[in-house]
């Protein structure tokens, strides 16, 4: 999609706004399918977190996509958007016993990644297959607050204690039907994750009865330019020799699983606002604009760099700005960026706003959160509606003694 359709869509629907284009989540899932093409079973489970929006939920399952979910509550709006449950897996960590028994009842695969509750799942209902996420202690990515498959991380279930998994399968003769790992998001080295990989089919070995091995995510896209990106089309062409030859060796038809977020809807995503002042300082210029960490809290909560450009002078002469917000903290978007000059009332173009941008939305300092738009067949569909001053105080009780 063009400049020129973000600058009508911000001139139509007001800003700042969140937009998708479709075609390009369908292209990168056609392009995940292809690089895995000589697999003869491949399922890709949307990580619903990285943008949960029901449409986008259904673009997705139009496409062939399962669920990767990690709430009950991601589990119903995946059944909302038409997903049969067999098509969802249920990854949480560290909720109530209860929430896991509520997604094994909806009928969605339950996948566990912690020993007490896997005896205690077990013991319940042997007779519900369960995937066990297995922690492989491999740091796939260099953010450590990104990266989950390593010593430290409160996630899946050591490598180290098989033995203790094998015990309590046998004791409960539960039924194993799937194993699981998720090394973390960024995968810079696809050797790191081949090497992870490998740790999940030793673990696999361990089991019968196994229809699946799911590999997670982690799949790093560039979010600037000559930026590192996962080569997704030379993994497909390693993992898929190894998994083939493990299939084989296993004796038993699998299903090879990923769980792609940023992947799939990162780079189709643009979150548009508007610059409300330019502030000349001792030190700086700040552009700063009419939202904050409440739409879009990446860079502040991971560091992470968004390209930006002012789509509404694309060709002017380039200056250095601070990019901030009007959050009363410190709201930094951007430090000495090249953008090409700003005037008050420019709109601002965010780039791979995509991926766990709307989605760790808020309405911290008491704003709405912004409207999403669909970009499908050339046309700027409203998916979400901006909130409104009844969505704030909907929920909101006044208490009676106050009333006067
Ligand atoms: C278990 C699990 N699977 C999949 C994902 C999606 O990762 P990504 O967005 O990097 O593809 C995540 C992200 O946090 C995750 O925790």
């Amino acid at each position: 999609m063009q400049s020129k359709d973000l600058l009508q869509i911000a001139q139509e629907f007001g800003n700042p706004i969140y937009v998708y284009d479709a075609e390009r989540i369908i292209l990168q899932y056609q392009r995940l399918e292809k690089a895995f093409a000589k697999v003869e079973r491949l399922r890709i489970n949307y990580a619903v977190k990285a943008l949960s929006n029901i449409s986008i939920l259904k673009l997705l399952k139009n496409q062939g996509s399962g669920l990767d979910t990690v709430s009950i509550q991601e589990v119903r709006l995946g059944l909302h958007a038409g997903f049969t449950p067999e098509r969802i897996i249920y990854t949480p960590n560290g909720v109530s016993f209860e929430e896991l028994e509520e997604a094994a009842h909806l009928g969605v695969q339950i996948n566990i990644d912690n020993l007490s509750v896997l005896e205690h799942f077990g013991s319940k209902y042997p007779s519900i297959p369960v995937c066990i996420r297995i922690n492989p202690h491999v740091m796939a990515g260099g953010n450590a607050n990104i990266s989950v498959g390593h010593i430290d991380s409160k996630f899946g279930i050591s490598v180290h204690q098989m033995p203790h998994i094998l015990r309590i399968v046998q004791n409960t003769g539960m039924h194993i039907n799937g194993i699981h790992m998720h090394t973390g998001s960024d995968i810079l080295d696809i050797e790191v994750f081949l090497y992870a990989a490998e740790i999940l089919f030793d673990a696999a070995k361990n089991f019968t009865e196994l229809d699946f091995l799911d590999f997670g995510s982690g799949f790093k896209v560039p979010y600037k330019k000559d930026d590192i990106e996962t080569d997704v089309e030379e993994l497909g062409k390693k993992l898929t020799k190894r998994f083939n030859a493990f299939e084989k060796e296993y004796g038993r038809d699998l299903t090879l699983a990923f769980e792609p977020g940023k992947f799939l809807v990162s780079e189709a995503g643009y979150f548009l606002a508007k610059v409300n002042v330019v502030k000349q300082t001792t030190s700086t210029v700040f552009a700063g604009i009419d939202s904050g960490f409440n739409h879009l809290i990446r860079p502040m909560l991971y560091g992470s760099q968004h390209e930006i450009s002012n789509i509404s002078n694309p060709k002017g002469k380039e200056r250095f700005y601070s990019v901030v917000g009007y959050i009363c903290e410190t709201d930094t978007f951007a430090n000495n960026r090249r953008i090409s000059e700003i005037k008050e009332n420019d709109i601002l173009c965010f780039k791979n706003a995509g991926a766990y941008c709307y989605s760790m939305a808020s309405n911290y300092n008491s704003r709405f959160r912004p409207a999403e738009i669909l970009w499908i067949n050339n046309k700027a569909i409203v998916i979400r509606k901006q909130e409104t001053m009844d969505d704030l105080l909907h929920n909101q009780i006044l208490y009676e003694d106050l009333k006067n």
